[in-house]
């Protein structure tokens, strides 16, 4: 038996029908048709379906989609801004911090989560904040340096990238 739910995802109203067992990620892929939200485990391991959910990250494997009723959520699709790339993409970008790419819309929600709580993390806030986000190519470290990167200052909003 499905059931209306009502979403705002990134910054505009979207009403689905859905049935009971199906996840918040399936229902911005597959309804949505919002794919930057990548699903890799569909088990809450790997984070590369993170996306916001009312100010907070969360595994939208892990969340059926009626529990998300009425909230709002960000996606890697709702970040840039007239054109212009979030910094912290760019900085992920320019840093080198994407390979395969995968892991990179989760992660940079993540980063972004962390950011708008706590602008100048210490290099141990940004592990942590990121540690439930895999990603199998970079070894972190130019993850940890995009990063860093935003919360300096060094790669600010409004680049040309
Ligand atoms: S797909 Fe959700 S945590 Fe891996
Ligand atoms: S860049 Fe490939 S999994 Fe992270």
């Amino acid at each position: 038996m499905k059931r209306i739910i009502q979403l705002t995802v990134n910054g505009e109203r979207a009403e689905v029908a859905v049935e009971p067992n199906r996840t918040l990620l399936q229902v911005l892929r597959e309804d949505l048709g919002l794919t930057g939200t990548k699903h890799g485990c569909g088990l809450g391991d790997c984070g590369a379906c993170t996306v916001i959910l009312d100010g907070r990250p969360v595994n939208s494997c892990l969340v059926l989609a009626v529990q998300a009723n009425g909230s709002d959520v960000l996606t890697i699709e709702g970040l840039a801004e007239n054109g212009k790339l979030h910094p912290l993409q760019r900085a992920f970008v320019e840093k080198g911090a994407i390979q395969c790419g995968f892991c990179s819309p989760g992660m940079i929600l993540s980063a972004k989560a962390l950011l708008d709580e706590n602008p100048k993390p210490t290099e141990k806030e940004i592990r942590m904040a990121i540690s439930g986000n895999l990603c199998r190519c970079t070894g972190y470290q130019k993850i940890v340096e995009a990063i860093q990167a935003v919360a300096s200052g060094e790669i600010m909003q409004g680049g040309d990238s």
